[in-house]
């Protein structure tokens, strides 16, 4: 038997196939016994778009900072160290760089958790499987780049964080200026580190469009007209972000920062 879906925009035809199983979802809470907020689907939502919005804060800052790398070695470099220094001396030294450390750790663990977990239970508990030949927004392709493309994002970050911060995998090492660690960090002949920065960036374009245009759904604001003008938002804010980022190895691959 098939039908169509319609979920927002996008239409899938399906075939149905008789469940497999009739066990509850494990997770689904005790007869008589209500669920926390974090038992919910709408509060793992949450969960998910609060840690998301932080996430995103932190890239916009992040890129922002990164553009000071066009206006000199002494600018970029006094800038890393303000990072570092920012609080002081009400605070000591780098105490609010690693609480925002902390907390940019923790929004990832718990995003991963609340993506996971709802993923989980939508399997769990659809009754009637679906056999798809998807074509569109709801199918397999945003599964898939929301899924695997969460998975390059993190091996991305671990990378970067060996690269530019502990300068592990970097030419000049740890001692080296932030300056000078991006710079042999993107240097023509390690032309494959650029290539995976590209690759990795792009899927973080796509998964910020996505989870931003999830999250507008979520919220109940992706209705009539301005449905078309939060999807273009969503498209438009992770170009801008992700070109942003790209400028720098870009720039440096071709000798404008060096
Ligand atoms: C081409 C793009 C990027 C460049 C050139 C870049 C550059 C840098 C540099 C130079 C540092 C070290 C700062 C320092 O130690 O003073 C850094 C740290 C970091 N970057 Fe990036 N970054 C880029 C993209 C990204 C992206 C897309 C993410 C996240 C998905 C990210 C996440 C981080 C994190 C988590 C840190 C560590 C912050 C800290 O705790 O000190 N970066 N980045």
């Amino acid at each position: 038997m098939t039908s169509t879906i319609e979920r927002g925009a996008a239409t899938a035809e399906v075939r149905r196939v008789p469940p497999t199983s009739k066990k509850p979802a494990p997770d689904r809470p005790a007869r008589g016994r209500r669920p926390g907020l974090l038992g919910t689907s709408n509060g793992r939502k949450a969960v998910m778009a609060v840690t998301g919005a932080v996430l995103v804060l932190f890239l916009i800052g992040h890129m922002l900072g990164n553009l000071k790398i066009f206006l000199g070695a002494e600018s970029f470099n006094s800038y890393a160290e303000w990072l570092r220094t920012v609080g002081e001396p009400a605070v000591p030294g780098r105490a609010l760089l690693t609480i925002t450390e902390i907390g940019l750790v923790a929004a990832v663990v718990l995003h991963m958790w609340s993506a996971v977990s709802l993923a989980r239970r939508a399997r769990r508990a659809r009754p009637v499987k679906y056999a798809a030949r998807r074509r569109s927004q709801a199918g397999g392709y945003v599964v898939h780049t929301m899924r695997y493309g969460g998975v390059v994002i993190l091996l991305f970050v671990i990378w970067h964080l060996l690269d530019l911060t502990f300068g592990t995998v970097n030419p000049k090492g740890f001692h080296a200026t932030p300056y000078d660690r991006v710079v042999a960090g993107f240097d023509p002949s390690r032309w494959w580190v650029t290539a995976f920065y590209i690759a990795a960036l792009v899927m973080v374009g796509l998964h910020l469009r996505h989870g931003m245009w999830s999250a507008f759904q979520t919220l109940g604001l992706a209705n009539g007209r301005r449905r078309h003008l939060l999807r273009g938002f969503a498209a438009g804010f992770a170009a801008v972000l992700v070109l942003g980022f790209l400028s720098v190895p870009i720039a440096v691959m071709i000798g404008v920062v060096k």
